[in-house]
């Protein structure tokens, strides 16, 4: 039986949601992470201190067992988001950052900013108190192609904004594109992104070909072959600027089986089986410990974890669905067999 031992990972962008879904969305992840950078994009969101100690208070108050887990809060920048906001978030011990979702880019974002030059105040007391911006790099203009919004939301808006502000510290979360890629990589210091287990088991062709899978939609949605390749590349380079960030998103099975379908996958109860299955196809699961372990911590400056975690190669099904409270949701891979287990 092959098995490995890393060192136990952490979630650097996941979504534990409230009220009837935390319970098993933050178990799940607490399951295999140490830490998890919690998406703010709550109704309503997550938008201050106050916000995040009462969100924080009720993860903790969902968690059974896991002493060990460590939920990261984030913060969601609106319009009116203050440089005072900003302090208050830097002298938190519980939030890691700021997330910009431009308004309407994805699942509760019409609180999300309409522009960035009115924030500068802003996002310079976020350089100034080294406080991160977790960026969803997409362009919300109606005359953008979908497939086009990342791409484009580089040009218009990322690349401007990390020249602008030297030493903010940007990560391009869920990204999705060879283009993005290539931005990361050549980037200055102080730029990294996170790469979803979707993004590198899965294209648009998956989605689309021979009926339309609602379970694989997500934001920014699936993009042809050659960028899940590119992305692929990054996640085994080496590269310390390419880090997991699972993007776990749980939403019913109603709301994602639906005429007008939610975007986002769970896969928070399997999700290192999942970038183990993709390392190992690249035949690189050396690399698979510093992607999942090593890179976001040291990015986001905090020390690595001491404890390991064994991942043996044994099939075992994915559930076809889990409960969550009163609700289903059909996870990542449902009903299908995966090659790797979390021990
Ligand atoms: C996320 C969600 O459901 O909250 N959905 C998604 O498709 N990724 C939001 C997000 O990260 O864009
Ligand atoms: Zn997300």
């Amino acid at each position: 039986m092959h098995r490995i031992t890393i060192t136990r990972p952490d979630d650097w962008h996941i979504h534990l949601r409230d009220g009837d879904m935390l319970k098993r969305s933050v178990n799940d992840v607490a399951a295999w992470a140490n830490r998890a950078v919690v998406m703010p994009n709550l109704t309503p969101p997550v938008k201050n201190v106050n916000d995040a100690m009462a969100y924080h208070a009720r993860i903790m108050a969902a968690l059974e067992g896991y002493p060990q887990f460590e939920p990261l809060m984030t913060l969601y920048l609106t319009n009116s988001t203050t440089p005072d906001d900003i302090k208050a978030a830097a002298e938190s011990k519980l939030v890691c950052g700021v997330k910009l979702y431009p308004a309407g880019a994805t699942t509760n974002s019409a609180a999300g900013v309409t522009g960035l030059e009115t924030l500068k105040p802003t996002l310079e007391a976020m350089q100034s108190h080294d406080l991160p911006l977790l960026v969803h790099g997409e362009v919300t203009d109606p005359d953008v192609d979908i497939f086009d919004r990342e791409a484009k939301f580089i040009e218009r808006t990322l690349a401007p904004l990390t020249d602008e502000l030297p030493e903010l510290r940007v990560i391009l979360e869920h990204i999705t594109t060879e283009d993005s890629v290539n931005f990361v990589a050549e980037a200055r210091s102080g730029v990294a992104a996170t790469i979803t287990p979707q993004h590198l088991l899965f294209d648009r062709n998956d989605m689309l070909v021979g009926g339309i899978r609602p379970h694989l939609f997500c934001l920014p949605v699936l993009k042809r072959r050659q960028h899940k390749e590119a992305l692929r590349r990054a996640a085994i380079s080496g590269n310390p600027k390419f880090f997991i960030g699972t993007d776990s998103a749980p939403h019913t099975v109603e709301t994602k089986e639906s005429s007008c379908g939610c975007a986002g996958c769970y896969s928070a109860h399997a999700a290192i089986p999942l970038y183990a299955e993709v390392f190992e196809e690249e035949r690189s699961l050396d690399k698979l410990e510093a992607f999942t372990s090593h890179f976001g911590a040291d990015f986001y400056r905090r020390p690595r974890n001491q404890q390991t975690v064994d991942l043996v190669k044994i099939d075992n099904l994915s559930p076809d669905s889990l409960q969550f409270g009163p609700s289903t949701v059909v996870p990542l891979r449902a009903g299908e067999l995966l090659k790797w287990r979390l021990e």
